[in-house]
This record gives C-alpha cells, sequence and structure tokens, in this order.
C-alpha cells in the first residue's frame, strides 16, 4: 500500500512537470461513465458504483480547481437515463439530493458557484428546492463554476432553443434574419457559458450521448477506458496534457513555415489561366 502511494506521487509529480501550466483549459466538460460497470465487476450492486462516483467528483473538483480551470461541466443524468429500471432511477434522485444536502456549505466556503443544467420539472419538489437554495447561495461566488446536468439532453436543449426563437419571431419581436449563432446560443441552458475546450469521456464509450450537442462543436474529445469511479488526479492530469498537444485548427491550417512558396504557386496558377 505504501509503496502504492509512493508511486502515484511519482506518477503525479512527472505528470505536474509535464504540464504547462499557462495552457490548463478553462472549461472542462465530463461524461462521467461506467459507474454501473465498476461495480457488477466487484460483485456489488450498480448504486456502490454511483457512490464512488460521487467521491471522484469531489476529488477532480478539487483538482480542477487547484489547476485553476474554471469551468467543470458534468453529464449526471440524461434525458435517457429515466428508461433504466425505476430502482436505479430512484436511487441517483435520492442520491443527489442527499449529497447536495450534505456538501452545499463546503461548496460556498470553497466560493464554488453551482449551477444546474436540464429540465427539473420532473423532480421531486424536496430534490427541486435544495437544488434552487444552493444556486442561490453560490450565485455570487468567483472562484470556480460547477455545471450540474441532471434531466439534460442536447437534443431536447435545441428544440426548447428553436421554440422560444420561433414565438420570438412569430410575435414580431425578432425578424427570422436576426436569427444567428449568437442568437441561438442565448437561448441555450448554457447561455453566459463559455464553450468547453475539452470533452472526457471515461468507460472507453466513443459517443458523446446526447451531451452538449451545440456547445462541443469544436472541443478537443479525450476518451479513456477507466471507469469514472476508478478515475483519479493522475487520469485527469492525463487528460489536460493530451489536450495540451492538440493541434486546434477551427477549420483553418497551422501557420505557414514557407508562405511565399505558397504564394508563388497560387500566382503561378493565374498566369496559367
Ligand atoms: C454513469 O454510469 C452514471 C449515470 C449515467 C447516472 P453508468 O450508470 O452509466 O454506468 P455504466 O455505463 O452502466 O457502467
Ligand atoms: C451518459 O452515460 C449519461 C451520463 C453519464 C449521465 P450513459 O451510460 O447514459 O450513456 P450510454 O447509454 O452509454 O450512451
Ligand atoms: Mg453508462
Amino acid at each position: 500500500m505504501r509503496l502504492n502511494n509512493l508511486q502515484t506521487k511519482k506518477e503525479n509529480i512527472n505528470l505536474s512537470n509535464k504540464l504547462d501550466k499557462e495552457r490548463i483549459p478553462e472549461h472542462v466538460a465530463i461524461i462521467m461513465d461506467g459507474n454501473g460497470r465498476w461495480a457488477t465487476k466487484k460483485g456489488l450492486p450498480r448504486s456502490f458504483g454511483h457512490n464512488k462516483g460521487v467521491s471522484v467528483l469531489k476529488e477532480i473538483i478539487k483538482v480542477s480547481k487547484n489547476l485553476d480551470c474554471k469551468v467543470l461541466t458534468v453529464y449526471a443524468f440524461s434525458t435517457e437515463n429515466w428508461t433504466r429500471p425505476f430502482k436505479e432511477v430512484d436511487f441517483l434522485i435520492n442520491l443527489f439530493e442527499k449529497v447536495l444536502k450534505k456538501e452545499i456549505s463546503e461548496i460556498h466556503q470553497e466560493s464554488i458557484k453551482i449551477k444546474f443544467i436540464g429540465d427539473l420539472t420532473p423532480f421531486p419538489n424536496s430534490l427541486k428546492s435544495i437544488i434552487n437554495s444552493s444556486e442561490a447561495l453560490t450565485k455570487n461566488n468567483k472562484n470556480f463554476t460547477l455545471n450540474i446536468c441532471v434531466n439534460y439532453g442536447g437534443r431536447q436543449e435545441i428544440i426548447k432553443a428553436a421554440r422560444k426563437i420561433a414565438i420570438k419571431s412569430s410575435t414580431g419581436k425578432i425578424k427570422p434574419s436576426d436569427i444567428d449563432e449568437q442568437l441561438f446560443n442565448s437561448e441555450l441552458l448554457t447561455h453566459g457559458i463559455k464553450d468547453p475546450e475539452l470533452l472526457i469521456r471515461t468507460s472507453g464509450e466513443k459517443r458523446i450521448s446526447n451531451f452538449l450537442l451545440w456547445q462541443l462543436a469544436y472541443s478537443e474529445i479525450y476518451i479513456t477506458d477507466v471507469l469514472w469511479p476508478d478515475f483519479t488526479e493522475i487520469e485527469f492530469l492525463k487528460a489536460i496534457i493530451d489536450y495540451q498537444s492538440r493541434n486546434r485548427r477551427f477549420g483553418g491550417i497551422e501557420s505557414l513555415s514557407n508562405e511565399s512558396f505558397e504564394d508563388s504557386y497560387y500566382s503561378s496558377l493565374s498566369k496559367n489561366d
């Protein structure tokens, strides 16, 4: 055990040295997946994986805050997760309420602003009320923002935005030609939040499962086979280091090493025309 701890510390220091502190992504989104499989592999009920997943989230919030990443957006419950057995859904809803009640004072002390993104309507009043009071309590906190996506679906979010825009247009508040990316963005549940630079998905699944469809347009995607309950600071650092090695072109090209060579080729083309 001691040897393990020592190795972990060494790896941590190694990775921290590789990290470019000047290029930490401001906003990281995470699909925290694999809780059920983690528990099943250990011969435990799936709910044990969800419980362990909560403690991993607490750790990753601390780590990202220390790295000076500003925003973490995590996927906790999708609009499709209602199709799971009633007992699992009920367990998750109770877990959200229990954890929020237990952690909210520490979240506030740490100057973390907490925000829930998704349709809260189907949740019990007791959960809705702790969500509302937590958001109100922490709304002026500046250090760090934690967005938790619950009953969230990217398609549903886009449909709702489209509906709101259609109403504004049909009542004459805006013209169809006013609709652009900025206006559309302002009607999304994430309005005011910068798009994530990095998306992490645990458990090896290579899909985005209806998460932030609009917002992830140009995010870098990092997929690890590690199941969420096994995710650690080291895994998070690996994701950030990998992100820092990416060449983000946004449809453009890398700056040209030999611009005059390119130029002379294009001008020779026009001469031949
Ligand atoms: C992610 O883990 C948590 C939620 C979706 C609530 P899963 O519960 O999806 O775990 P797996 O993917 O079945 O292992
Ligand atoms: C995505 O995981 C949703 C959350 C992590 C909350 P799922 O386990 O629901 O996604 P699929 O079924 O593998 O696509
Ligand atoms: Mg899953």
